[in-house]
């Protein structure tokens, strides 16, 4: 175990334990949630983080990106995700266009997401050109982690959902971005779809830890969606693996159900409630008493 490696957790990590966490043998663990059933799920499997993430758009919202997403749609789920959240690190994303036109909006956005939603830190995607806003959260006290790479919000100026700094120019680029926002005051950066090799340079470089999504295993740790890993998406992305598959067992589970409603065994007396029979004796003297519906 090395030095930095915290024993598991009791009490809920803060954002000073997982820049900890940096370099230490135990990996950080994070994944998204956008709902409260989910939430109290993922955080009962002893996840370091959970991320409320703009990738809600798809997968709850069913758009085709992640840009339509509101503050106003992740304030209501991270408000959702933390109330089911005891342990892990809350984080939200920060949704296009509400912190790219100005930084005093992303103060403002930030913010209803601390205030109202719950968060103890928030995302942003971007490099060098997001720093001045990182540092303006940061000083006002708001938690911030970086998001380079494939940055879904940036999906048409990049033609696609594509691997990048496949190469020197590009590698060293990025690196650069990183440390620029650790320069700002990020505590943590995400490395999305970018080769295992450049990962691994970046997090030797980078003082703070390094979460990778398609990034190969030599970052600080690992972020996936939680529909990829459960087979509640129609299709997993390579980076990702399905470690069960949920999808098909809600089918079966509501199929079960409606052929049950539909031969008469459901409900059944167990889930039924019956009144006390001298009130149904009275009941049904009440009615019989009554003049029934004309013909
Ligand atoms: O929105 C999201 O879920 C994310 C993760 C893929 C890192 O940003």
């Amino acid at each position: 175990m090395s030095q930095h490696t915290p024993p598991e957790r009791e009490r809920r990590l803060t954002v000073t334990g997982l820049r900890a966490m940096k370099g230490a043998t135990r990996r950080i663990v994070a994944i998204t949630a956008y709902d409260v059933a989910f939430a109290r799920l993922v955080d009962a499997a002893g996840v370091d983080v959970v991320l409320v993430g703009d990738s809600l758009g798809m997968t709850v919202l069913g758009h085709g990106s992640t840009l339509p997403v509101t503050v106003d749609d992740m304030v209501r789920h991270t408000a959702a995700v933390s109330r089911g959240v005891e342990r892990a690190l809350l984080v939200a994303d920060m949704p296009f266009m509400s912190y790219q036109a100005d930084p005093a909006d992303a103060l403002r956005n930030a913010g209803r997401l601390m205030a109202e939603g719950g968060a103890q830190a928030v995302k942003l995607e971007g490099g060098r050109q997001v720093a001045p806003t990182i540092e303006r959260l940061v000083g006002a006290g708001i938690p911030v982690i970086g998001h380079v790479g494939l940055t879904p919000q940036s999906v048409h100026a990049m033609g696609g959902y594509r691997v990048q700094a496949r190469e020197t120019v590009t590698a060293l680029r990025l690196l650069d971005e990183c440390r620029a926002l650790a320069e700002a005051g990020a505590f943590a950066v995400v490395l999305e779809c970018i080769p295992a090799e450049l990962s691994e340079v970046v997090t030797a470089e980078v003082a703070i830890p390094t979460i990778g999504i398609g990034a190969g295993a030599g970052c600080d740790g690992e972020v996936q969606v939680l529909h990829d890993l459960l087979g509640l998406t129609e299709q997993t992305p390579r980076h990702a693996s399905r470690f069960a598959e949920i999808g098909g067992a809600v089918v079966e589970a509501v199929r079960r159900y409606a052929e049950q409603v539909r031969a008469g065994e459901f409900p059944a007396e167990a889930n039924c409630t019956r009144m006390e029979p001298a009130v149904v004796e009275e009941l049904r003297r009440a009615v019989g008493g009554r003049e029934g519906p004309e013909e």
